[in-house]
Formats: structure tokens, C-alpha cells, sequence
């Protein structure tokens, strides 16, 4: 299979591509290299992704339809992964313009490329944050997620919508992953994994929000990636609605649209996930308790049953093993990052 995914040298597409690699597919990378975190990082996972013959990468701006068409070069992928976003919570407070291109622009050229191309299953990343403070636990796809708290959560809501529609008037098969907390080697810096680890190492202070009482459900990168991929098997045509007591199948009435969360279902107290990553490293945090961020939500919760019914499984790495695997990557890479 032709797949393009988009943000492959980011932390998630690049894990997708080098597993999709890993099984003999070709990959076209399409990335846009932006600042918002270590370009080094960025180049060092697009170099790794380099030594597989069947990787094409390329650099452009989703915003710049003529860098997508370039990308894809007259071989029109059988699949597309959407990955390529402004990311991250605390950003769209200070910077809400990219979070406005990168993830409504850039997202409605994904849409243009996949409804010419005829594309067979386009895939793309929302987020648990669309949930909002939703009260109701574990958090059901079919929950109302009407009342973002940030501007990213509104975008990635934005998202979801648009890629209705077009799944809508254009026939395009579409799933919507709702993500949850992902983490892992080759993780983003501005995550609380990344900098926890970054300052115990370091000796410096961690900041604790929340008081400590925030709780998030974590999702192993691997596990998240194993997901897309059964996924990408379950193409949203009504053959594939599940029907099974207690889960509510998310499948559009009107358009090949589906809506699933990726997450186990397992969400950890922000202080449990502190002491793990002290007993970890083996040395305590200087931790420095500080009240809720504008924009954070108390708790994230996956409900898994409709991923569980869908592809059988569900992420069920332990914070433990998932945890380690990232210092054993942190504690090699810091040298290059
Ligand atoms: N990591 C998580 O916990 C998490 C949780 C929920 C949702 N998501 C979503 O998953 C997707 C991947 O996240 P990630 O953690 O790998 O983020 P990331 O920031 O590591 O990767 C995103 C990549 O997209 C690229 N990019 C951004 N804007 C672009 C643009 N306009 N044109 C071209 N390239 C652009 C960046 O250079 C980056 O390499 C995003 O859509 C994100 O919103 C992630």
C-alpha cells in the first residue's frame, strides 16, 4: 500500500511510518519542519525514517496545495494519514494564528488532495480535548464535545467537522482518531514526560499543576500506533458498523465518517505518574505544586469499547514499561537533542 502521512517528522507520524516501513509499505513523509519544538529532533526522526528505500520524504506547509500535489508527485497514496497539526494546549493561548493555519487551512487542503485523488481511507488526529471538562467518565465518542476550553480543542473539533462534510459530499471514507495522552521515545519536548524527566535529570525544578490532582489516561506510542493500523483495515462503510450491547458505534448515518477514541482506559494521577517517573530515573523530583493552567482540563478517560469492538484490542502497555522505554531513549538521545 501508497500511504502519505503527514507530520512524519513528528512524534507520532514518525513512529506510524517506521512501523508501516517495518511491514513493506511505501511511505510518502510529508512535513513542514516547523519551530515549535527542536529542529533537531525533527531532522533526527526523518533521518532514521531515511534508511527505508520506500520512504519519500518531503518538506512543505499543508497551507501550500502546490507543496502536496509535489509531495505526491502523480502517485496518488491508497491512504492518507493526517498527522501534521499545531499541537499542543498551552501554545494555542499564546499563538492561536497557527493553530488557525496549520489546523483549519492546512487541514481543508488534506480534504481538497484526498476528494481529487480519490483516496480509499483518509485518517486523521483530533483530540481527547475536544471532550472539554466533559463530567461524565470514561469519556464516550458519542459525548457532547461542543464546549472546548482552548482554541486547539475548537480546531481540532473544526476538524473533525469539516472532514464530515467532505466524507459527506465526496464519498471519502474518513475516521476521526480521538487521541489521549501519547507518549514515548522520541517524544515531544513540550510534553509533561519530556520535561520531567529533562529537569529530574538535570536537577532542576518540575511544576505540578493542578495541585497534583489532574489525572490523564496515557497511551504508549506503539500501542496508539498498532491502533491506526487495525484501523486503517476498518474502512467506515456500513459493513463495518458494530452492533453490540453497551457500545454505541459512532459510524455516520450520512456520510462513510467514523469517530474513535484511541486510549486504554486507564487514567493516572498526576502525582502516581510523578513517583513513577522518579522510581524510574532513581532520584526524587523538586516539585513545585502550582494551581491549574488556563485551558487544562481536570481529567482525560478513555472509554475503549468502540476501538475494543472495532479491531479486537486496545492499548494496554503499563506506565511502567512505557515510562522506561523513554528514559532508555532520553538518556542516549539528550547527547544529539
Ligand atoms: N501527542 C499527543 O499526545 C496527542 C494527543 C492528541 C492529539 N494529538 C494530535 O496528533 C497529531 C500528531 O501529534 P504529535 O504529538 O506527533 O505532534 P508533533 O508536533 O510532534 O508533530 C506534528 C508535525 O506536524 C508538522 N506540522 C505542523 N504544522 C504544519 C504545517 N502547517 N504544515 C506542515 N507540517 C506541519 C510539525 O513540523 C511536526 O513535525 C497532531 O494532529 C496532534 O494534534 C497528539
Amino acid at each position: 500500500m501508497r500511504y502519505l502521512i503527514t507530520g512524519t517528522a513528528g512524534f507520532i507520524g514518525f513512529h506510524l511510518a517506521r512501523k508501516l516501513l517495518q511491514e513493506g509499505h511505501e511511505v510518502i513523509g510529508f512535513d513542514g519542519m516547523t519551530p515549535y519544538y527542536s529542529l533537531k529532533l525533527k531532522e533526527a526522526r526523518h533521518a532514521a525514517l531515511n534508511q527505508f528505500p520506500a520512504f519519500k520524504p518531503s518538506i512543505g506547509m499543508l497551507e501550500e496545495r502546490a507543496a502536496l500535489d509535489k509531495a505526491i508527485a502523480g502517485d496518488a497514496p491508497d491512504v492518507i494519514v493526517h498527522l501534521a497539526a499545531q499541537a499542543g494546549v498551552r501554545y494555542s493561548l499564546e499563538n492561536p494564528k497557527a493553530y488557525l493555519d496549520s489546523n483549519l487551512s492546512g487541514t481543508w487542503n488534506i480534504l481538497e488532495l484526498s476528494k481529487d485523488v480519490g483516496v480509499k481511507h483518509l485518517m486523521l488526529a483530533s483530540t481527547s480535548s475536544v471532550y472539554g471538562a466533559n463530567p461524565s467518565i470514561p469519556f464516550r465518542e458519542s459525548d457532547k464535545t461542543d464546549e472546548p476550553l482552548t482554541f486547539y480543542a475548537a480546531t481540532k473539533k473544526a476538524t473533525e467537522l469539516m472532514a464530515h462534510s467532505y466524507a459527506h459530499l465526496h464519498k471519502i471514507p474518513t475516521t476521526a482518531f480521538r487521541f489521549f495522552t501519547v507518549y514515548g521515545p522520541w517524544g515531544r519536548p513540550d510534553m509533561a514526560l519530556f520535561k520531567f524527566v529533562k529537569a529530574i535529570v538535570d536537577g532542576d525544578e518540575i511544576e505540578i499543576y493542578g495541585e497534583g490532582k489532574m489525572s490523564r489516561d496515557f497511551t504508549y506510542v506503539e500501542d496508539l500506533v498498532d491502533s491506526i493500523i487495525q484501523l486503517s483495515h476498518v474502512v467506515p462503510l456500513p459493513e463495518t458498523r458494530v452492533e453490540k450491547s453497551g457500545v454505541i458505534d459512532t459510524l455516520s448515518h450520512e456520510a462513510p465518517y467514523r469517530v474513535v477514541n484511541i486510549g486504554g482506559g486507564q487514567p493516572v494521577g498526576l502525582l502516581d505518574f510523578v513517583e513513577t517517573v522518579e522510581k524510574i530515573i532513581g532520584r526524587p523530583a523538586r516539585r513545585k505544586m502550582l494551581p491549574m493552567q488556563k485551558g487544562d482540563v481536570p481529567r482525560t478517560y478513555a472509554s475503549p469499547d468502540l476501538l475494543v469492538a472495532l479491531t479486537g484490542s486496545k492499548p494496554e502497555t503499563t506506565l511502567d514499561v512505557g515510562v522506561k522505554a523513554f528514559v532508555d531513549w532520553y538518556m542516549e538521545a539528550r547527547a544529539y537533542l
